[in-house]
C-alpha cells in the first residue's frame, strides 16, 4: 500500500533558509520513499486571504514553484499543482462548507486570534475578518480531501486544520456515503528531528522578524546575511561556547556529524567569529550552490514552469474530476437524464436493482453481465468455466464492495474490473474520456447500490 502525503505551501513571500531546512528539504526526501505518493501544492487561494497585493501573489507563486523545483522536487513522480488550478477544490469546498458547523469554525486558532486582537484593542469583535479567514480551514479541509490523502505533513500551528479535515470528513461520510466511506481520515504529521532553524538574530528565523536568510541570493547576499548573524563580543583566540551559539546551530542543520565536530572543536579552541562565519559561508554555498543556479534558469523561463504546473494540474484532475462527480451524485446534484441509474431513496415495489445476469456462450463458457438499475450494461465478465466459477466472482465483487474496486482504463475508450492482479470484466467502448468517466462513475453508484439493497 502506497501512503498519500499531501501538503500545500502558502503563496506569500520569498522562500528562506528556515522554511527550505524545516519544510522544502524534509518533503522532498519523504517524496522519493518508494511507497510514497505526494501530492504538493502551492495554495494559491488561501494567500488571497492575507495578501491584496497581485504583483506579490503572482511573484510569489513563481519564486515558490522554481524553489521547490530547483530543490530537486521531481514533478513526475510526485504530483505538482497549484490549487487554483483545480477548480474541483473551491466546489469541493462549498460542499463541504454546508456541513461544517458554525461553531466548530468560530474554535480556529487563527480567527480567534484575530477576535482576541480586535476586543484588546477595543474594537468590533469581528473588524478587518473576512469570510475567507474564517473558512480558511474549511478549504483546508478540500484540499486534503480532495486527493484522499493519509498523511499531511504541517507545523504545529496547523494541526488544528488537519482535525477539523478530519472532523468534516466524518460528518460528510456519515450524512451521505450509505456505507461507503467517501472520504479517508487524514492524519497530521509534525516532523519533531527537522531542524527549526534560528534567524539571524537567534530567534526563530522568520520573515515577521526581518531576521532570515535568503535562500536563493547571490553568494555575495548570502556572505551579507551571515555577517549579520549575532555573537558574542568573544576576540579570537577567547574559547567559545557552540552549545550557546545559534550560528552553531544553523551549521549543525547542514554539516555532516565529522564537520560538526571539528567546528565544535575549534570553536572551543578559540576560532574567531569571522572564521566561524566564513566557515558557514562555505557549507551554505556547497549545499546551495547548484540548486540556486537551477533556480535562477527556472526564474528566467516561467513558460516552462507554466506548463510543468499545468501537466501537474492535469495529473491531479485525473483524480479530482470522477471523484468530485461521485461526491456531486452523493449529494444530490445528479444529471436529469441518467435518473434511472441512480438509486431511488424509496423503492418502488417491483423497482430493479443493479444485478448480474450471467448466460452460456455459445463455445460453452459462462460470463455475467453487470447491468445498471436501468439496464444499462455496465461490464460484461471474460469468459468462465461453469456457472460456479460465475457465482463465487460476482459474490466476490459484491463482498468486496466499491471501496475495494480496482478499476483500470484501457486505452483511453474503455475500462475493465481487475481481482487479484487479474482483469475479470471489461466495459463498453465509450466515445470519449468524459463519458468513460461518467460510466465509471454510474458502475460505482451499481456496485454501492448492492451493499444497501
Ligand atoms: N494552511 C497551510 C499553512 O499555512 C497551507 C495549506 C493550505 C495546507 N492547504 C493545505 C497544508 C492542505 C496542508 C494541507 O501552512
Amino acid at each position: 500500500m502506497t501512503t498519500r502525503i499531501l501538503t500545500g505551501i502558502t503563496t506569500t513571500g520569498t522562500p528562506h533558509l528556515g522554511n527550505y531546512a524545516g519544510a522544502i528539504r524534509p518533503a522532498i526526501v519523504a517524496s522519493r520513499t518508494p511507497a510514497a505518493d505526494s501530492f504538493y501544492f502551492l495554495a494559491d487561494y488561501h494567500s488571497l486571504i492575507k495578501c491584496e497585493d497581485p504583483l506579490r501573489i503572482q511573484r510569489s507563486r513563481l519564486e515558490i514553484a522554481a524553489t521547490w523545483l530547483a530543490c530537486g522536487l521531481d514533478a513526475d513522480r510526485a504530483t505538482f499543482y497549484r490549487q487554483s488550478d483545480i477548480p474541483e477544490i473551491p466546489e469541493l469546498c462549498w460542499l463541504l462548507t454546508c456541513v461544517t458547523a458554525k461553531g466548530l469554525l468560530n474554535r480556529a486558532h487563527a480567527y480567534k486570534a484575530s477576535v482576541d486582537r480586535n476586543v484588546e484593542a477595543g474594537e468590533d469583535a469581528d473588524a478587518g475578518v473576512t469570510m475567507g479567514l474564517y473558512s480558511y480551514p474549511v478549504l483546508m479541509a478540500a484540499d486534503i480531501l480532495m486527493f484522499n490523502a493519509h498523511k499531511v505533513p504541517v507545523g504545529r500551528d496547523q494541526i488544528q486544520h488537519v482535525e477539523m479535515a478530519r472532523d468534516i470528513a466524518q460528518r460528510f461520510n456519515h450524512l451521505f456515503g450509505q456505507g461507503r466511506e467517501f472520504f479517508t481520515l487524514p492524519e497530521a504529521v509534525v516532523e519533531d528531528d527537522v531542524a527549526t532553524l534560528p534567524g539571524l538574530d537567534g530567534r526563530k528565523m522568520s520573515k515577521s522578524y526581518d531576521n532570515t536568510i535568503p535562500l536563493f541570493g547571490s553568494a555575495k547576499e548570502l556572505k551579507a546575511a551571515i555577517a549579520r548573524i549575532v555573537t558574542d563580543s568573544k576576540i579570537p583566540g577567547e574559547p567559545k561556547d557552540p552549545d550557546s551559539s545559534h550560528l552553531f546551530t544553523l551549521y549543525q542543520a547542514f554539516s555532516t556529524p565529522e564537520q560538526l565536530a571539528a567546528f565544535r572543536a575549534d570553536l572551543l579552541a578559540g576560532l574567531a567569529w569571522g572564521e566561524a562565519k566564513e566557515r558557514l559561508f562555505l557549507l551554505l554555498d556547497a549545499e546551495l550552490g547548484e540548486a540556486r543556479d537551477r533556480y535562477h534558469a527556472l526564474i528566467a523561463r516561467p513558460a516552462d514552469l507554466e506548463d510543468i504546473l499545468q501537466a501537474g494540474a492535469a495529473k491531479a484532475r485525473r483524480i479530482a474530476t470522477p471523484f468530485l462527480g461521485e461526491l456531486r451524485e452523493a449529494v444530490g446534484l445528479r444529471n436529469f437524464g441518467a435518473q434511472a441509474s441512480v438509486a431511488a431513496p424509496t423503492k418502488k415495489k417491483g423497482a430493479r436493482s443493479a444485478r448480474f445476469v450471467s448466460f452460456r456462450e455459445a463455445d460453452g463458457t459462462f460470463r455475467f453481465r453487470f447491468l445498471a438499475a436501468d439496464g444499462e450494461e455496465l461490464l460484461l465478465s471474460r469468459p468462465l468455466a461453469d456457472p460456479k466459477a460465475v457465482g463465487m466472482l460476482t459474490q466476490r465483487v459484491t463482498a468486496a464492495g466499491v471501496d475495494a474496486l480496482d478499476l483500470r482504463e484501457d486505452e483511453g475508450d474503455r475500462f475493465s474490473l481487475w481481482l487479484d492482479g487479474a482483469c475479470v470484466a471489461d466495459s463498453p467502448s465509450f466515445a470519449d474520456a468524459q463519458a468513460l468517466d461518467a460510466a465509471m462513475i454510474r458502475l460505482r453508484n451499481a456496485v454501492a447500490s448492492l451493499a444497501t439493497d
